[in-house]
C-alpha cells in the first residue's frame, strides 16, 4: 500500500502543477493561434480542476492526507513547475510531453492499484488516462500542419 500511496501524492501533485501551467498558457497565448488555444488550454485547465478534487478526495477515501501545501508539492512533482514556454509550439510541445509523462504515472497507479486489488483506485487512474489521452490527441493535432 505504501507504494500506492507515494504515487497517488506523486500525481496529485504533478497534476496540479500542470493545471497552473496550462492556466498559465490560457493567459499568455498569443499568435494568429490565439483563440483556439486560448480555449483549448482553457478547456484542459477547467477539466483539471475537477479532476485534482477527484484525486485529492479519492486519497481521503483511502485514508491519506493529500498534499496542500504549495511548496511540498513542487518538491515532489514530476512534471516540471515552472511555465516558461513564451511561444505557441513551444507551449503545445512543452503541454504535450507533459500529458504523456501524466499518462505514464497513471499507467504506474493503474498497474499498482490492480497488483493490490485497489479497484476503485484502478478505474480512477483509468479515467485520467482517457481524459490526458484526449488532452494529447488535441494537442499534437495542432502541432501537425
Ligand atoms: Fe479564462
Amino acid at each position: 500500500m505504501e507504494i500506492l500511496l507515494k504515487l497517488l501524492s506523486d500525481a496529485q501533485s504533478s497534476l496540479f502543477v500542470l493545471f497552473h501551467k496550462t492556466w498559465a498558457y490560457h493567459w499568455n497565448i498569443v499568435g494568429s493561434d490565439f483563440t483556439q488555444l486560448h480555449q483549448l488550454f482553457g478547456e484542459q485547465y477547467n477539466t483539471m480542476f475537477e479532476e485534482i478534487d477527484r484525486i485529492s478526495e479519492h486519497m481521503r477515501y483511502l485514508n491519506i492526507k493529500p498534499l496542500s501545501s504549495l511548496s511540498r508539492m513542487l518538491e515532489v512533482t514530476k512534471i516540471q513547475g515552472s511555465p516558461s514556454s513564451t511561444g505557441a509550439t513551444e507551449m503545445l510541445q512543452e503541454l504535450l510531453s507533459n500529458n504523456i509523462k501524466f499518462i505514464e504515472l497513471m499507467q504506474e497507479i493503474s498497474e499498482e492499484s490492480e497488483e493490490q486489488k485497489q479497484y476503485a483506485t484502478t478505474n480512477l487512474a483509468q479515467d485520467l488516462m482517457e481524459s490526458h489521452g484526449k488532452f494529447v490527441w488535441k494537442l499534437r493535432s495542432h502541432l501537425q500542419y
